[in-house]
């Protein structure tokens, strides 16, 4: 069994609970590289604002914000206020806030500067002395990937690492740019963190419809028999976004569609929809069936690669009324570049439960709208046996609606009481959005508890990265064929054509 290193590897590990286990929540030091960077601003500080709201921040925490920039601590804690006012999805309070906003000082600090560690180490300890704050913590990598490996390094040269209490080290994506990248990062960090101790954050699986997927079949019975090879016809997965590069071609012109989304977060989403699990089992197990789920995605060769796999890149065209211009004219973007701004494709997971149902994943910029979906399409009778369409009956389907709204809904078909045709009904329960937590924070409570159920495994990343390597390399020598979409449609037809090869489409 090729995983039995990742089986060894987990009998030591005990980072994983079940979500009934109790954890106890340990007074801890934030470390936070990258603290004046956008992601920070965006989802992290307001996300530890409203875990504080609700009383599930430790009782004494501190936050060190690390940066280039020179900035004292009443400015970083301005900055931090602003931020809150901006994006905490519960207003902000009053009541607390100076509390809050007391716990974050600020520390310049030039990552590969091996003396700046020390001050770095002064401020750690004075204020674990301060607050009475046992040597638990926390470092959050929000950098550019390529500084990464001399921050961990550096960590470990400086002794920060060194604690009486717990480390853990979170990082962002990207995880390498390729299978032997990801594999040399991945080396480097356990020689200063053992992979229990380092949370690789996807924050696709902080989504609270994306978490319930773990349970679904078991908390519902009766779904558990519908999702069986003899009723469904197919899998669908998508994450569809009408956002084009941004501001972010320097990285995004290297990375295309296929490295900042599909071998993350979408291979994720099948590794969590593909679980299916008709019992209650713990963290762990839940994290080794998942490597069993990419372990037995059927591999793609660069040579067979195109088709299976769709790639594309926007052209002009129009945004919800507004004209938009082509990726190629996005400031920052290669003259000539071949960037993959959409990517699909068809893939088989060979084990019993999948055996020959096909999964068909997409994601693109640019496109008519924001929509991140799982649809399970059923077999069709009135389709196998050649009934007329007229008659209205479509393939059953279930939906998992995961952004920008949550549901699941089933759709039926329904007999018009005064005609022989059918009509599609839906069965919806939606949830209200407002009232869920955000990703990032169902996310940093996991981590400052010491739950790693929810991210991404070394096993799991490095076997996306190996199912994903011939396309890159396939890619590289423009085997597969770069389509243009206009900007605001659905993408590609040679997307459609992929489906409709197989006699289906995209829902
Ligand atoms: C990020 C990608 O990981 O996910 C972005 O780098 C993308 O390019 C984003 O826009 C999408 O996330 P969400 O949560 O809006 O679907």
């Amino acid at each position: 069994m090729q995983n039995k290193g990742i089986l060894d590897k987990f009998n030591k590990d005990d980072s994983f609970t079940t979500v009934a286990e109790k954890r106890e929540m340990q007074n801890l030091t934030f470390v936070l590289f990258g603290a004046t960077g956008d992601l920070a601003q965006r989802k992290l500080f307001p996300a530890l604002y409203n875990l504080y709201l609700e009383d599930k921040m430790p009782t004494s925490f501190s936050v060190i914000g690390l940066g280039r920039r020179e900035w004292t601590n009443e400015y970083f804690q301005s900055k931090v206020e602003e931020s809150l006012h901006a994006h905490s999805r519960r207003p902000v309070q009053s009541a607390g806030l100076q509390n809050f906003l007391e716990k974050f000082q600020y520390c310049p600090l030039d990552v590969t500067d091996k003396l700046s560690y020390q001050n770095l180490r002064s401020l750690i300890e004075q204020r674990e002395a301060e607050l009475g704050i046992p040597q638990n913590r926390l470092f959050y990598l929000s950098v550019a990937p390529q500084l990464v490996e001399v921050i961990t390094e550096n960590l470990k040269t400086s002794g920060i690492n060194q604690t009486k209490g717990w480390k853990k080290l979170i990082i962002e994506k990207p995880f390498g740019s390729d299978l032997k990248t990801a594999q040399q990062l991945n080396k480097k960090l356990s020689e200063a963190f053992e992979e229990v101790e380092i949370y690789r954050i996807d924050h696709y699986l902080g989504k609270p419809m994306v978490q319930n997927l773990a349970s679904l079949v078991f908390a519902n019975p009766a779904l558990g028999s519908l999702l069986d090879l003899k009723q469904v016809a197919n899998v669908q997965i998508s994450a569809n976004e009408t956002v084009g590069v941004e501001n972010r071609a320097g990285y995004y012109d290297h990375a295309g569609a296929i490295r900042d989304m599909i071998q993350n977060h979408l291979l994720q989403l099948v590794m969590m929809t593909a679980l299916h699990l008709p019992e209650k089992i713990t963290a762990k197990e839940i994290a080794l069936k998942k490597i069993e789920v990419i372990e037995s995605i059927r591999p793609v060769s660069k040579e067979d690669a195109h088709n299976h796999v769709v790639r594309g890149q926007y052209e002009a065209g129009e945004i919800l009324g507004e004209p938009v211009i082509s990726y190629l004219d996005e400031p920052g973007v290669g003259m000539n570049s071949k960037n993959d701004t959409y990517f699909a494709a068809r893939l088989y997971i060979d084990n019993p439960a999948w055996q020959d149902i096909p999964f068909y994943i997409r994601s693109g910029k640019r496109l008519d709208k924001k929509s991140t979906k799982i649809v399970i399409e059923f077999k069709n009778k009135a389709k196998e046996i050649n009934m007329h369409p007229a008659e209205g009956i479509r393939s059953n389907l279930l939906i998992l609606e995961i952004n920008p709204n949550e549901g699941i809904s089933l759709k039926l078909n329904i007999k018009e009481p005064s005609s022989d045709r059918f009509e599609p009904a839906y069965i919806n329960f939606t949830t209200n959005s407002e009232d869920q937590s955000e990703a990032y924070e169902l996310l940093l409570l996991d981590a400052m508890l010491g739950n790693a159920t929810f991210f991404a495994h070394w096993g799991e990343v490095e076997l996306s990265w190996k199912w994903i390597q011939p396309i890159l390399e396939a890619f590289e020598a423009d085997l597969i064929p770069l389509h243009t979409y206009r900007a605001g449609t659905t993408g590609p037809d040679a997307a459609e054509a992929l489906l409709e090869a197989d006699t289906f489409n995209w829902w």
